[in-house]
């Protein structure tokens, strides 16, 4: 993959922890200028990328992101829709206020579509560019109490997706979803760490209980830059007959084909 990405200028939502940090690492490493965005400058950035501050939850932001980009490097190549949280407690539906509903839709769904919208213009006149939404498997398999309007939110994501994919392949843009099942990133690890607390139990009890509940063959959670691999084929020349799919990065936990 060395110096594949030369010359592509790549925005990686979300790009400070986690998931988001492995992405914009490897594509780095793959040649291109990495754009990071994030609520808060990271401690430490060794790779360089470029970051510029942005809650995505604010409409606005998403148009500030794009005009950034634009007039410091004049185009976008690859759009990795990465920032996203399932903001709601578990309890079921009677526990989800609208404002639970809002929150999850607003940073897991509506902020990808704004930010899209906002760089299509630019990646239509260039007639080329590659966008991957980071979803979850939980779009699918929602698990059960815990992940309701989260798992709503990332099934919206994945149709849209697959409407975006159809609408841009005639303009020369792929647009591709890459589903994670259960990953050891800080998100996770407060999730744990939250549900230890709340339930009284510990943490290795409550690790265990998410591998069971979630179901992984593969035994583990996958690391960040497991999921970094997948997404760094997807937008490169090799995946370039690769358009309106869904992968599954899980383990093999996902209960059908
Ligand atoms: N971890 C998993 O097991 C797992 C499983 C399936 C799917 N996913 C998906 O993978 C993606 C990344 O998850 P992760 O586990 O890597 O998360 P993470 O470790 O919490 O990192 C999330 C990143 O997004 C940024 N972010 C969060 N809220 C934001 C906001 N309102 N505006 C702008 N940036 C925001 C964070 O920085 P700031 O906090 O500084 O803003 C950080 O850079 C998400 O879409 C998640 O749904 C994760």
């Amino acid at each position: 993959m060395e110096n594949s990405l030369k010359g592509q200028v790549a925005l990686v939502t979300g790009g400070t922890k986690g998931i988001g940090k492995a992405i914009a690492d490897k594509l780095s490493s793959a040649g291109a200028e990495v754009v990071v965005t994030a609520r808060t400058a990271p401690a430490e950035n060794p790779n360089g990328h470029y970051f510029i501050p942005a809650d995505l939850t604010q409409a606005e932001d998403a148009e500030t992101i794009a005009i950034e980009i634009l007039r410091k490097y004049g185009r976008i190549d690859i759009i990795i829709n990465n920032a996203g949280a399932n903001l709601s407690p578990g309890g079921g539906f009677s526990t989800l206020s609208d404002e639970h509903w809002y929150n999850d839709w607003q940073l897991n769904f509506m902020s990808v579509v704004r930010i899209n919208k906002a760089l299509l213009p630019a990646m239509t006149e260039q007639r080329s560019g590659v966008i991957i939404n980071i979803s979850t498997g939980a779009a699918k398999q929602p698990i059960w109490g815990m992940t309701m309007s989260y798992s709503s939110a990332k099934a919206a994501l994945n149709a849209y997706s697959k409407a975006l994919a159809g609408e841009l392949g005639p303009k020369g843009i792929r647009v591709n979803v890459v589903s994670p099942g259960v990953v050891k990133t800080p998100l996770m690890l407060d999730f744990i760490e939250n549900l230890a607390k709340s339930s009284n139990s510990t943490v290795e009890e409550v690790f265990q209980g998410v591998m069971d509940k979630v179901g992984v063959p593969l035994g583990r959670m996958a690391e960040p830059e497991e999921i970094a691999g997948l997404v760094a084929f997807l937008v490169s020349p090799e995946a370039k007959y690769i358009t309106g799919t869904n992968y599954s990065v899980d383990g093999g936990a996902a209960p059908s084909v």
